[in-house]
C-alpha cells in the first residue's frame, strides 16, 4: 500500500470516505480518473470493501487509516500521501453531528465537533497549499444547508459549519493563488443519530422540489468544483432548495411533531 503512484494523475483525499456521502465522493472522483485516498477512522472494513469494489472497476483508490482530530495525525497523513505523489484536492467530508442547544451544550462535545468539523478541514487545506511544487490545488469543505437556514438545534455542529462556511472565502483569500477553496452545502441526505427511517422518509421531502436529494448530485458537484479552475471562494447548495424552507427546529424534530399529530398513538 502507498507505493509511488505510477502516473501523475490528480489525487484527492476524501476524509470520512468509507460510508454514506464519503463513499459517493470516492466513487465520483475514482470514476472520473482521479487517484482517491479514502481516509477512515472506525470504518476500516467499509473503506477496504469500497476500495476493493472500485479497483475491480479499474479505478485507483486506497483506503488509509488516520486520526484527523489531532495535528500530529493530520501531519502524518499528509506526509504519507504526498510521499506517494502530489495531492491535488482534499474533500473535507468527515463530520461529527451531536444533538445539543445553545443552553445545554457540553464544552468537551462542542470542542470535539469544532475539532473535526472546523479545525481539521482548515488545517488539511493549509497543508495542501503548503506542499512543495507549484501545482494548483483545491480544498472543498462539505457544509450543510443549515448555515443558510438557521434553527437552534444541533447548536455546536451548526456553529462549526457556520465558521467553516465563512472560512471558504477567508481561506481562498489567504491561500491564493496556490489553493482554490470551495464549499458545498447539502440538505438532508441520510438518517442521522436517532432518526427513524419513517421520520427520514418524510423529512427528505421537506424542500422546494419535494423529493429526496441524491447524494450522487452532491458528489458530482464536488467533482465539478475540483475540476473548474475559475472557481474559488464560493459555496454551492445542493439541497433541492431546502435552505429556502425555513423551519423553527431541525427537520427531524419537526417531522416527529407531525408524525405525533397525524398518527394515532
Ligand atoms: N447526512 C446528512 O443528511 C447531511 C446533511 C447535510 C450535510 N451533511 C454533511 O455531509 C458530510 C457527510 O455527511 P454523512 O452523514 O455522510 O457523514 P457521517 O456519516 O455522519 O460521518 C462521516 C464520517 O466522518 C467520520 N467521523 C465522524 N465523527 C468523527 C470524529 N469524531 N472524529 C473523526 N472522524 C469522525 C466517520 O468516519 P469513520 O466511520 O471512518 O470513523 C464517519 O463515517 C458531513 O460533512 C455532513 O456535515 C450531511
Amino acid at each position: 500500500m502507498n507505493a509511488q503512484l505510477s502516473s501523475p494523475a490528480r489525487a484527492v483525499l476524501v476524509t470520512g470516505g468509507a460510508r454514506r456521502l464519503g463513499a459517493a465522493l470516492c466513487e465520483a472522483f475514482a470514476r472520473a480518473g482521479w487517484h482517491v485516498w479514502c481516509q477512515y477512522r472506525a470504518s476500516g472494513d467499509e473503506a477496504r470493501a469500497l476500495a476493493h469494489r472500485l479497483r475491480g472497476e479499474g479505478a485507483s483508490i486506497e483506503a488509509v487509516e488516520a486520526d484527523i482530530t489531532t495535528a500530529a495525525g493530520r501531519r502524518a497523513l499528509m506526509a504519507q500521501l504526498t510521499a506517494a505523489a502530489p495531492l491535488t484536492c482534499v474533500v473535507n467530508n468527515a463530520s461529527a453531528f451531536e444533538p445539543d442547544t445553545g443552553a445545554d451544550f457540553d464544552e468537551e462535545a462542542a470542542l470535539r465537533q469544532i475539532g473535526v468539523n472546523l479545525i481539521a478541514p482548515l488545517d488539511l487545506a493549509r497543508q495542501l497549499a503548503a506542499q512543495p511544487g507549484t501545482h494548483e490545488c483545491c480544498a472543498i469543505h462539505v457544509l450543510d444547508q443549515k448555515v443558510y437556514n438557521l434553527n437552534p438545534d444541533y447548536f455546536s455542529y451548526t456553529v462549526s459549519k457556520l465558521a467553516l462556511e465563512r472560512a471558504v472565502a477567508l481561506q481562498a483569500q489567504s491561500l491564493a493563488p496556490r489553493l482554490r477553496v470551495a464549499g458545498v452545502a447539502p440538505g438532508i441526505l441520510y438518517p442521522s443519530g436517532p432518526q427513524a427511517e419513517g421520520n427520514f422518509a418524510i423529512a427528505a421531502h421537506a424542500n422546494l422540489l419535494r423529493r429526496p436529494i441524491d447524494p450522487v448530485d452532491v458528489a458530482a458537484t464536488c467533482l465539478f468544483l475540483a475540476q473548474t479552475p475559475s472557481l474559488t471562494g464560493t459555496t454551492v447548495c445542493v439541497d433541492n432548495g431546502q435552505h429556502l424552507v425555513p423551519l423553527p427546529r431541525d427537520i427531524m424534530f419537526v417531522t416527529d411533531e407531525l408524525l405525533k399529530r397525524h398518527l394515532p398513538s
